[in-house]
This record gives C-alpha cells, structure tokens and sequence, in this order.
C-alpha cells in the first residue's frame, strides 16, 4: 500500500507535466498517463531526481490500479469535448468515491453538468480552477476547487502542498460545490483582462500622448511596481517593455502585431455577469477591446478615411504621471469591486456561499492577478463592517476618494487626444452612476410608459402609475 500514489494525472502537456513535477516535489506520489504512450515516457525519463515518486502508466486501468483509493485523477487535457473523452474512459477504470478533477478552463456550466453526470455513477468530479501559468503549475499555483467538502477533504494535501503560499498560507481552498471553482477561476480571467486591458491603455497614454519609447515606458512602470500598483502584471510589464528583439535590436514589443488573441474566458466572465444582472462593465469593455484589436483590418481602413488625433499631452510631466498611476488605480478598484460583485450574484444564484476573504487571499500569490492590493480585499472583507459592494467598503472609499480625480482628468484629457481608453472610461462611468442618488432613468420609464404603457413609479406615492400621454404612444 505503502507504494501507491496519492493521486493520477492524465495529460502530460505543458501544464500538465509542471503539476506533475509540482506534486512530485513536494513529495507526494504521482501516476501519470498521456495518451500518446511515448509522451509519458519521455516525461518519465525526464524526471530527474523525482522519478522516485513518478509511476508512469501506459493505460487508464494501470493508472487507476497505481493509486491509493479513494483515487483522485488530475485531468488536464484541452477544456471542452477532449474532458467529457477523458470521463467516460475513467468511468470504466475508477470505482466507487474515486474523484475526476478537472483542472483546465473549464466553462462552468461544463462543470455543473459533469458534476451532475457523475452523480449517479459513485464517482465524484472536482472542477479546479488553477492560475499561474507554465510557471504557476510548475513551482505553486493559486488553486479554487468546486466539489463535495468530502472530495476536498481527500485532496486537501496534495493541493496546499503544491499551491502557491502567500507568507506561509497556501493559496489552495474550497470554494463550494459542483461550478464553484471554474466559476471563480473565470472571474479571476475576467478581471486578468481587465486588468491587462487597463495597463495597456496607460502605456498607450505613454507611448502616443507622450511620445515616450518603450525603454522609457519600462522604468515608469518599474516604479509604480515598488507603489500600491505593486503586482505581478505591472511587474511584467516593465520587464516586457525592456526586452529586446533579438532578430531587429529594437524593443520587442514594438513588432508585436496589435491582435489581442483569448480563448473563452474573458467573455464567460461577461456572459455570466449579465446573466446574473450585474454590472462589469470594466470588464465587458476589455472583452470588446480585444475583438476590437483582431479586426486590424479594419482598423486601418478606418484610420485612412477618419485620420488619426496626434494631440500630445501638454502640462507637468510629473504630475500627469502621478495621474496616470492613481488613474489606473481607481480603474482597478472599479474593476475588482464589479468582479466580486458578480461572483456574490453568482453565490446567491447558486448557492454555494463563496467565501469572499478567501477567495482574495488565495488570489495574493500564484495567479497572474497576484497583488498587493488583493491584500486590502481580503482585509476589507475580513472586517466586520462589510458592504455590499467593494466600492462602500471604508477602506476602498477612502482609496477612491484619492484616486477617482485623477481617473477623470486622464480619461478626460485621453477622449480630448482621441486615445482609447474603453476600459478606464467604463470604469469611470460606472463609478459615476454607482454614487449619483438621482440618476436619469426616469425619463426611460417615461419613455417606456408613453411607447408600451409599461408603467411607472413615483417618488410620492406607492403604486404603479402611468402618464398624462393618453393614447399618444
Ligand atoms: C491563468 C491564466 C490562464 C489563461 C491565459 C490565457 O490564470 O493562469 O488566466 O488560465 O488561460 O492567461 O487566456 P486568454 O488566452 O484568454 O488570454
């Protein structure tokens, strides 16, 4: 017994075979299975001084037989079609409290009904959201499991042994049942392009406002990276604005065609956002911008007809870059605040009560999000007084308070330059309507009443109303 491995992995591709190493190291017992039987034995021999806890397996009966039961398998194969193969293979080798874990992007909604599919069989599925990257998987990733606490319980080990740790706590935890952990990895995706989106646009700022080269561009960010900006996108950013194309000398991010690829992600972020009625209109604007940077061509067609704005951003170099900084600050704390905003629609909804401090604490270290601002969440949310909306809670309205001027000034000045910055200005914009008391629908409902008599309510009186336009609409 002594011999058998704690838990399976099948899918020896990149991911895969760094979270294989990743639990090896930590040392727990891995049997691993790819496919192509080869893979798995290049994976083995590759193993170096961890072939002592690898077992490598050329069928799923061999795997199934190398691991101690209840058997947890790692599935990290390509999300869709490949994963649903991958069940019906192991439903014939894994027996009675077994766990599929299903670690790739998975859509939610996948998960739910693999969950439910799995159910009835004695088997049990895990959708686990894991972020960090070839990097992450490698040396610990920020790991967010959706299951039975039951299954969590057998995994529990291995999971926080190879997670991320942010001073000692592992970034690993159960986050609720069934869709929980790939719901929450896609929100963690959502925010990462917003995230990527907003810097993007601030470089943008740099680079055509102010005419700045990229080398110059790097150090900016490098010293905001020491700032309350601190985070592992900015940090990757100064580097990559630094690097040199080997093949021309010249910044490397200079010849990079200006095509934002995404694999799904980002969108179900969106999609599942306005399906819940919430808000994330930071994030939408990020999804749409990347759509946006694929149509190239079209975009140079439009630039020959429309021409372009070449206004330079005039005024203190200081003080616009302190701008720029908050700007992106508040921007952040737009975004997150509409992130956690639908991840507590979705708890509802579902019912899986989402441990919010938790899920900002494990987001500190191991995922692309990593940052010290992610700190402050998980304090906002630890505190007694928390609010509805991260925007309420005091620590964060005091940060807004500080940095919602500069957000205003930079999108201002960039929508006066012709510069686009769709998501600081959704970002804004939705700041603005959040705390405006008195806002400007009721001339919709107005509208509403005169077209379809849809009715109305009044400020004083209770009831529905309709208005004084007879049969006009
Ligand atoms: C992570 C990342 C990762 C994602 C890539 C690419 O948390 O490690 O989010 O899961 O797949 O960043 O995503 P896009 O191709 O959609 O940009």
């Amino acid at each position: 017994m002594e011999n058998k491995a704690d838990i399976g992995l099948i899918g020896l591709g990149v991911m895969g075979s760094n979270l294989a190493l990743n639990i090896a190291e930590k040392g727990h017992r891995v049997a691993v299975f790819n496919r192509t039987t080869s893979r798995t034995d290049a994976f083995y021999d590759q193993a170096g001084s961890l072939k002592d806890r690898v077992v490598p397996c050329h069928t799923i009966e061999a795997l199934a037989d190398a691991i101690r039961p209840p058997r947890p398998v790692i599935v990290m194969v390509q999300a869709g079609k490949a994963v649903d193969e991958q069940i019906a293979l192991l439903r014939g080798a894994l027996s009675r409290n077994d766990i599929i874990i299903d670690a790739g992007n998975a859509n939610f909604r996948d998960t739910m009904r693999r969950f439910a599919e799995l159910k009835d069989s004695g088997l049990t599925f895990i959708g686990m959201g894991v972020s960090g990257g070839e990097e992450g998987a490698r040396h610990g990733p920020s790991i967010m499991v959706g299951g039975t606490e039951e299954s969590w319980r057998r995994v529990e080990d291995v999971l926080t042994a190879i997670s991320a740790k942010y001073e000692g706590e592992p970034c690993a935890a159960w986050l609720g049942t069934d869709g929980a952990g790939h719901f929450v990895k896609t929100i963690h995706n959502g925010i990462e392009y917003a995230d990527m989106q907003m810097i993007a646009e601030i470089y943008g700022i740099l680079r055509d406002g102010l005419s700045l080269s990229a080398k110059e561009i790097a150090p900016v960010f490098a010293g905001w990276n020491r700032g309350r900006l601190n985070s592992y996108l900015i940090e990757i950013t100064a580097t990559v604005l630094a690097a040199d194309d080997p093949k021309t000398g010249s910044p490397v991010v200079d010849i990079i065609l200006d095509r934002a690829g995404q694999k799904g992600t980002g969108k179900w972020s969106v999609i599942e956002a306005q399906t819940l009625g919430v808000p994330a209109t930071a994030i939408e604007a990020a999804v749409a911008a990347r759509v946006l940077s694929a149509m190239k061509g079209e975009r140079m067609a439009a630039e020959a007809v429309f021409g372009r704005l070449s206004t330079q951003l005039a005024g203190d170099r200081k003080a616009l870059l302190a701008d720029l900084e908050l700007a992106l600050f508040a921007g952040k704390i737009a975004a997150y605040a509409q992130g956690f905003a639908v991840m507590d629609a979705a708890s509802k909804e579902f019912g899986w009560n989402l441990p919010m401090p938790t899920i900002a604490k494990i987001w500190r270290a191991g995922c692309i999000i990593r940052s010290q601002f992610l700190g402050r969440i998980a304090e906002a949310f630890d505190s007694a007084d928390t609010a509805t909306n991260l925007l309420m809670a005091p620590a964060f309205v005091e940060m807004m308070k500080e940095a919602h001027p500069s957000l205003r000034r930079i999108v201002a000045r960039a929508a006066e330059a012709g510069l686009p910055v769709p998501a600081l200005s959704s970002a804004l914009a939705y700041f603005d309507s959040y705390r405006q008391g008195r806002g400007t629908s009721n001339l919709i409902q107005a509208q509403r009443d005169f077209f379809g008599a849809h009715g109305f309510e009044r400020l004083d009186a209770e009831g529905a109303f309709h208005g004084p336009w007879g049969s006009g609409g």
